[in-house]
């Protein structure tokens, strides 16, 4: 005769279940999910991580879901407050002396998360294509970053403390650029048509990352742009020798083939209004960027050119004669674009800046750059008054300046020194003190703004209006290029969410743990077998040569350099973090990595087993492998060993990994809740058929 059923309530609904079934196998049965990481399915429970805790009426304690079997009468709640906070705190404990990095410290410091080492990867293979699908995920315009971004990857590469940092812009310029000449290019393809459309004001890499990504999602994309040419800032800002317009324009080709309307010579404000975008389309997307110029904060400012002028009309292909001497006022990325484009004009040059070297908010190579084709800077000056000096030319009255206390920027601020005036002669003066955002028209239109431009949520990228989203420069006042590209992928993301009805919470965020610094012991384990390879350095033209056109500078990497580099990658970041419990969980319950950080434990890592690396520092002494392995039969199998903080899952008697775990190795990575077992990356790939291991090159 049947046992009769056992009964209990489980998030008040009734449920009937064998006796001995525990709760976590009855909730599964009726589809409520309760999270595990030590659980593993057929195996005795190990009660370990406490992540599957529940809270059983009448008693005071939570409960293990997987090893409690349900009892009749029970009633069982799975998700409430007090659960949560105790799953939150399991996991808090679990990741306090986690020693991993879930991404890599390169990727982490990418503003457009580009997974790098997901990148180089099948790039090092020689799977171009391969790394190119990466780029289009997250990089559109890629390689036009590779020539411009600072590149605020690079100098967090781990290879730093070792040889030198990877030339991860220079691999990303060329990987595009073999891309773009191919006879059948990787591209992105439409998503099928939605019926939505979306209106972006402003063809900058904002508004092209936001069209590339809409249009993925099936969405319409109308781009709207007062100059008669897309690109914003990179076409009419940044000069042609460090971002040639073959380049640029062969990224757009991408975004209009994918489907992108191009409304140009159409100026918000003039053409049309918001009203008029709002009633037309579905939502709208403000990329305006920053092109106000500031003028010069003295006396004549009227005088000087303002650099913004200079450089959109050297971009239209005008050459302006600016005289036989010019001062560039300013120590930004235009300042130097500024100076560098006038002495390709046939000026000499001077830039004045108020500040010193070590301020300048520009690339330091853009400095050597620019002495290099003879421009000199004179550091602590700041203009007092322009005027027309006697012969028609131009005075530029400054005085010299000090450096006080940091201001609002956390730069020093600097303070003119009485009596110390200095007369400049020159033909021209051009003003590069900065460029803001245009407020006054979208005040107009009611959207609301902040100091820096358009105000929006920075999760959302929303504005004051319903429908309305703005990002790149026009948000954050002038910045990078790359945080432009951000945002537009941002924006398609919750305007996808918007238009769809869904709610608008943006991009998934992840809980990340990350265990910089590593101290030189860990260092030179991290480098144990590894030899030193410098970086892959790229032609350049000749400073005599360069200064008498705006052909390219830099020539980027020769196909062997770059394949040569990408092998430099120690693909750092955890290669389980995809998959792994602990980060995903740590998400869904918001935890904070480092409310009881201590002392973390130290890297380590065994690549003795043939099938699998294990990092002790990643082990959360779940049990599952013990267990796995005892049930495998292997002979000498794996146990937790060691004393309270040293206790790591090891082999008996110190053996070796390959001894310990003789069968069942691939079983126990599989199960592993973490990174700490995981399969050795070749054998991953040969598993999954991932890029690293084919070799597919694109044709031509
Ligand atoms: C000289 C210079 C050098 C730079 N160098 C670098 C560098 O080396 N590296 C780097 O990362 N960044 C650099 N930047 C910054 C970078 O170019 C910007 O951060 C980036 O272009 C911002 O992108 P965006 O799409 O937000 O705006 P933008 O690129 O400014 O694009 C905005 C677009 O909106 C259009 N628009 C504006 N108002 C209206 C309107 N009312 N109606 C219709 N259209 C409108 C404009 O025509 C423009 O095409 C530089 C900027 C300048 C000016
Ligand atoms: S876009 Fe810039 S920060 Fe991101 S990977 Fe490229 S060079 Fe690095
Ligand atoms: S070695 Fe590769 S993965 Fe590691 S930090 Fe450098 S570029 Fe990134
Ligand atoms: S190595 Fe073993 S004990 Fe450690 S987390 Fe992985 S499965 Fe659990
Ligand atoms: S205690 Fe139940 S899954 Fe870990």
């Amino acid at each position: 005769m049947a046992e009769p059923l056992v009964r209990a309530t489980l998030d008040g609904r009734e449920i009937a279940v064998a006796r001995g079934t525990t709760i976590l196998e009855a909730a599964r049965g009726v589809g409520v999910e309760i999270p595990t990481l030590c659980h593993v399915e057929g195996l005795e429970p190990a009660s370990s991580c406490f992540l599957c805790c529940v809270q059983i009426e009448g008693r005071r304690q939570l409960s293990p879901a997987c090893a409690m079997p349900v009892a009749e009468g029970m009633v069982i709640v799975s998700d409430s407050a007090d659960v949560r906070a105790s799953r939150r705190t399991a996991l808090e404990l679990l990741l306090s002396d986690h020693a991993g990095d879930c991404v890599a410290p390169c990727a982490a410091r990418c503003p457009a998360d580009l997974d790098i080492p997901d990148f180089l990867h099948p790039l090092a293979a020689g799977g171009l294509g391969d790394a190119m699908d990466v780029l289009w995920r997250r990089l559109p315009l890629a390689g036009s970053l590779g020539r411009i971004c600072p590149r605020l990857c690079e100098s967090h590469c781990r290879r730093s403390h070792h040889d030198e940092g990877l030339a991860i812009g220079q691999l990303h310029r060329w990987v595009a650029d073999r891309n773009a000449r191919a006879t059948r290019p990787r591209e992105p393809r439409p998503g099928a048509p939605t019926g939505f459309s979306v209106g972006i004001v402003g063809a900058g890499p904002a508004g092209l990352s936001a069209a590339l990504f809409l249009l993925q999602h099936g969405h319409a994309a109308t781009l709207y742009d007062a100059h008669s040419r897309p690109g914003g800032m990179l076409r009419y800002g940044i000069p042609a020798y460090r971002l040639p317009r073959e380049a640029l324009d062969a990224e757009i080709d991408v975004v209009r083939r994918l489907g992108a309307e191009f409304r140009l010579g159409a100026r918000w404000g003039e053409d049309f209004s918001l009203a008029q975008l709002r009633a037309r389309h579905d939502a709208v997307f403000l990329a305006i960027g920053a092109q106000r110029s500031r003028s010069l904060d003295c006396e004549g400012a009227a005088l000087a050119l303002d650099a913004l002028t200079l450089l959109a009309g050297v971009a239209r292909g005008e050459t302006p004669d600016l005289g036989r001497q010019a001062i560039v006022v300013g120590g930004g990325n235009t300042a130097m674009d500024a100076a560098r484009s006038a002495v390709r004009l046939g000026a000499e040059v001077r830039v004045v800046y108020r500040r010193t070297e070590r301020e300048m908010p520009c690339l330091l190579e853009e400095v050597r750059d620019a002495r290099e084709e003879g421009v000199e800077i004179d550091f602590l000056v700041a203009p007092e008054r322009l005027a027309r000096g006697p012969g028609g030319g131009l005075e530029l009255v400054c005085r010299r300046t000090a450096l006080g206390e940091p201001d609002a920027s956390g730069r020093r601020q600097p303070l003119p020194v009485p009596g110390s005036e200095t007369a400049y002669r020159c033909d021209t003066v051009v003003a590069a003190t900065g460029q803001r955002v245009a407020t006054r028209l979208p005040e107009s239109e009611g959207l609301a703004v902040t100091a820096r431009g358009i105000a929006a949520d920075p999760r959302t990228l929303a504005t004051n209006l319903p429908g309305v989203f703005a990002g790149g420069d026009a948000v954050l006042g002038a910045d990078l290029a790359v945080r432009a590209v951000a945002a537009g992928r941002l924006a398609a993301t919750a305007i996808d969410q918007y238009v769809r009805g869904a709610a608008v919470v943006g991009l998934d965020g992840q809980v990340d743990s990350a265990f910089e610094p590593l101290d030189e012991t860990e260092l030179a384990e991290l480098f144990r077998g590894i030899e030193r390879a410098s970086r892959a350095a790229t032609p350049r033209l000749a400073a005599q040569t360069r200064v008498r056109s705006f052909a390219e500078v830099d020539g980027g990497l020769s196909a062997e350099a770059a394949l040569r580099e990408a092998r430099r990658c120690l693909s750092c970041g955890c290669s389980a973090a995809a998959g792994c419990g602990v980060r995903r969980y740590a998400t869904e319950y918001q935890a904070d990595p480092t409310r009881f950080a201590g002392v973390r434990r130290r890297l380590a890592r065994d690549e003795s087993h043939p099938e699998v690396s294990y990092e002790p520092g990643k082990c959360i002494l779940c049990d599952a492998c013990v267990r796995i392995a005892r049930q495998a039969s292997e002979e000498l199998g794996v146990a937790l060993v060691g004393r309270g903080f040293q206790v790591a899952m090891g082999v008996p008697f110190g053996g070796p990994l390959a001894d310990g775990l003789r069968r069942a190795a691939e079983r126990c990575a599989a199960a592993c809740p973490t990174g700490a077992l995981s399969l050795r990356r070749e054998r991953a790939c040969d598993l999954a058929g991932c890029g690293g291991s084919r070799l597919v090159t694109l044709g031509s």
